[in-house]
């Protein structure tokens, strides 16, 4: 058989324009969701929706007013159930041929992009704090793009064995899924990032147990939902939102646990690890960690660069979904010949860009008090700080929805914890270099000040300069733009991850990722 060419989805080509039929369907669907009422969710085992414990709620970060969904929690014993159910789901699920999985995926992706398009948009707009644009990059065109490019990656996965044979003798490898379960635990900000964490592992024959996030309860609820009515046989992914402290624990304590399939911070993945570092002996097999975690992404602007380009970019990939995204761009280097022309356009565009819940608004909320509290301590700690002055934003207001205006930071200490530490927010530090370190010394600064190696980006005009900062810069992050913004990698175009602090750099949606999932066997037979 033929797998479909594949061919990604349009890249946030949709206008949303006031006039267009989008927009009216848009409308509808988020009016449509305000009026609905609270969404009841419950773990789903085996194919049926089974209580769990006390409800736990989604509000929108938009409203804290609005409650999008009620969802009962998971408990240690229904984990213990999903485990069992999920590790017979297996038996079947194993033999299942490949392009019988990719149909059920190709029908998933279908309804994603037809049946269910605008409800989920709705949802990951109204639950996760995102305008038209961010949730159609999101929930449509990434989410579909992982659902086609999956089978298409196996597919050539389960081709390209070694066959290296001698007369009467015929040896041969065989993929095999891991032997046990998957735990996927999936963030908020990414209604894609869950289904990548979920669906990966199961292209090649595993079964998965999966956390979702509460920050995106409504929207994993209809991904899984979407799956069900795909076709998914019972337990081959067991929904089960919960306590993660609960549901996790209850998870490692099953020797059949086999893979982590993680997006989050840095300091839970480390946590995950230590856990299960710490009972290493007790499971079947040696655990897959799969983790991708936190960033401090950079934007390095060498004196030839197109500057208005370089600062609207930068906007852009600091500012998008208010800058939670673990590859937003959050520390910035630009010299010292060219740093008034950027920063005075940072400043008067950042000025420009509207907030709050319309559809045309750019920025929205983040994602909850906690987020809020966070990101406005680091504000108030810079407005206070000598070596920091606040250019522009940073005014915040929590009584409807978590609101706070983007906020530019010009610093004068190169290894200022604004520059190294992770905010998950509106933020961006700015530093200006002096131009004639341009080179490895400028590197070294880049390079050390922080923990993460995520994504990073170098603007210029100059080849030279360019080649010096992709060589100077190899290990800084795991995903290197030159001249664009070090957000918004593309499914099967920029496989996306980084190393050290930022993870195991296994790249969502690749065929490297699903490798994590398979483990093979070398099959010698004789004639
Ligand atoms: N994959 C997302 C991006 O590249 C996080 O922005």
């Amino acid at each position: 058989f033929q797998l479909p060419t594949l061919v990604n989805e349009p890249f946030g080509k949709t206008s949303f324009g006031p006039e267009s039929p989008e927009r009216a369907r848009l409308v509808n669907a988020l009016d449509d969701l305000k009026k609905a009422g609270a969404e009841k969710i419950q773990p789903v085992v085996d194919g049926v929706h089974v209580s769990g414990k006390k409800a736990a709620q989604q509000v929108s970060p938009f409203d804290h007013k609005l409650v999008l969904a009620e969802w009962e929690q998971a408990d240690a014993s229904l984990v213990e159930k999903a485990i069992t159910g999920a590790l017979e789901a297996k038996q079947k699920w194993v033999q299942t041929p490949l392009h019988e999985r990719a149909a059920i995926f190709y029908r998933a992706a279908w309804l994603f992009q037809n049946d269910y398009r605008y409800k989920m948009m709705a949802a990951t707009m109204l639950g996760q704090g995102k305008n038209p644009y961010q949730a159609d990059i999101d929930c449509v065109a990434e989410s579909i793009d992982f659902l086609k490019t999956f089978p298409a990656l196996a597919a050539d996965m389960y081709k390209n064995q070694p066959p290296f044979n001698a007369p009467g003798i015929w040896n041969r490898s065989e993929q095999r899924p891991l032997d046990g379960f998957v735990y996927a635990v999936s963030p908020f900000n990414f209604t894609a990032l869950a289904v990548n964490l979920v669906l990966a592992p199961i292209i090649v024959g595993n079964v998965v147990i999966w956390k979702p996030s509460p920050g995106a309860m409504l929207s994993s609820w209809l991904f899984n939902e979407i799956m069900i009515e795909a076709g998914l046989p019972k337990g081959v992914v067991q929904f089960l939102p919960g306590d993660a402290e609960e549901v996790t624990n209850a998870v490692l304590s099953s020797k059949h646990f086999a893979a982590l399939h993680f997006t989050g911070s840095t300091q839970v993945f480390q946590s995950l690890w230590s856990n299960i570092g710490s009972k290493i002996g007790f499971y079947t097999s040696y655990p897959r960690l799969i983790g991708e975690t936190s960033g401090k992404n950079f934007h390095l602007i060498h004196s030839s660069a197109n500057i208005r380009n370089a600062a609207l970019k930068t906007i852009r990939a600091a500012f998008e979904y208010q800058g939670q995204k673990c590859s937003a761009c959050s520390r910035v280097y630009i010299p010292e010949s060219v740093a008034e022309e950027f920063l005075s356009i940072m400043v008067s565009e950042v000025k420009k860009l509207s907030m709050g819940s319309e559809v045309t608004d750019f920025c929205g909320p983040v994602i909850s008090k906690t987020a809020f509290d966070r990101v406005c301590g680091y504000i108030s700690q810079a407005r206070s700080d000598d070596s920091v002055e606040v250019l522009v934003g940073g005014d915040s207001d929590d009584s409807v929805g978590y609101y706070i205006r983007p906020a530019v930071l010009k610093v004068s200490q190169p290894d200022s914890k604004y520059m190294s530490e992770e905010i998950f927010g509106p933020v961006v530090a700015v530093y200006v270099y002096k131009d004639e370190t341009y080179g490895n010394e400028l590197f070294q600064i880049i390079d050390e000040t922080s923990d993460f190696a995520l994504s990073g980006a170098v603007f210029s005009n100059d080849r030279d300069a360019i080649t010096q900062a992709t060589e100077g810069l190899r290990f800084s992050a795991g995903n290197f733009y030159v001249n664009d913004q070090c957000t918004g990698a593309m499914p099967g175009h920029q496989p996306f991850g980084g190393s050290r602090g930022s993870g195991t750099n296994d790249k969502a949606g690749s065929a490297t990722l699903l490798q994590r999932f398979v483990s093979a066997r070398t099959i010698k037979e004789n004639f």
